[in-house]
């Protein structure tokens, strides 16, 4: 992993709310290394250690540029299917296995959910567009526990076509900014749809203090990550991960 010209650039490999209504809730039993790979999550064991290892450094690499504080990051494709949802899932895990640290993970892809169905949480409460929609006043009832110590989700909840401005609305602004700054400790990764063909990841990007924009390896072309690169504050951009799909 080298960081050029500021970006970085990571190769993994193939294989408001009242305090108590956004507190943690106690995590559910721990889940087994088998059902963590079955949802496609890191792990300590040696089976996985080298993309384990890229996900831990990637996490080293935004706490250094993100300071004292717990921050906000945007992780975004540049097109459909380069594996953004993957990253943020295990760059989420990733802050989570820090014992000094929580994560939550909120899927923003409104037409393309898959966080729940990858984390095998059951969203009978519905997710963030519910919430946004206000079907669900509740800002705790969004928030699952996942089977991993420390890591919640906020589902995308209803499957549909959103607009831009939902994610620009203040009740999405206040919705990040008390989950984030009630707990110091609590680390947020937001989930974006793809780059290029939609406005939202770089909506989203206001709400965010940094970007890591994620390129599948072959499959986005230079063009597709200038111009996806292009679309956000060049002094919000972590950088560009370069993911190797099996
Ligand atoms: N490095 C990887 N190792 C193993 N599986 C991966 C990797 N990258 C992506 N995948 C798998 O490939 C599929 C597509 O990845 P993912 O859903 O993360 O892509 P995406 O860019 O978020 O797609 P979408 O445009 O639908 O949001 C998923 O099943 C994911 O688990
Ligand atoms: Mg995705």
């Amino acid at each position: 992993m080298t960081l050029d010209n500021q970006r970085l650039k990571d190769h993994l490999s193939p294989n408001s709310a009242d305090a108590r209504s956004i507190a943690p809730r106690a995590d559910s039993t721990a889940l087994t290394t088998r059902e963590l790979e079955d949802r496609r999550i890191i792990h300590r064991n040696d089976s996985v250690r080298e993309q384990a290892d890229a996900f831990r450094e990637l996490r080293t690499r935004l706490l250094a540029l993100g300071g004292e504080r717990n921050f906000v990051t945007l992780v975004a494709s540049v097109g459909q299917g380069c594996g953004g949802s993957f990253v943020a899932r295990n760059l989420a895990a990733a802050f989570a296995f820090d014992d000094s640290k929580s994560a939550l993970l909120v899927d923003c892809d409104a037409l393309h959910p898959s966080q729940h169905a990858a984390l095998r949480v059951d969203t009978s409460h519905g997710g963030l567009i519910d919430y946004l929609e206000e079907r669900q006043p509740d800002l705790g009832s969004i928030l699952y526990s996942t089977g991993i110590p420390r890591l919640q989700l906020i589902p995308s909840g209803s499957q549909r076509e959103i607009t831009g401005e939902a994610f620009s609305s203040l009740r999405m602004r206040m919705l990040v900014d008390s989950l984030h700054s009630r707990y110091p400790d609590r680390y947020l990764v937001l989930d974006a749809p793809p780059v290029l063909g939609s406005p939202d990841a770089r909506i989203l990007s206001g709400l965010a203090d940094l970007v890591v924009l994620v390129a599948g390896y072959g499959k986005a072309t230079p063009e597709q990550i200038d111009k996806a690169v292009a679309s956000f504050a060049p002094e919000k951009l972590a950088g560009v991960v370069f993911n190797h799909i099996p």
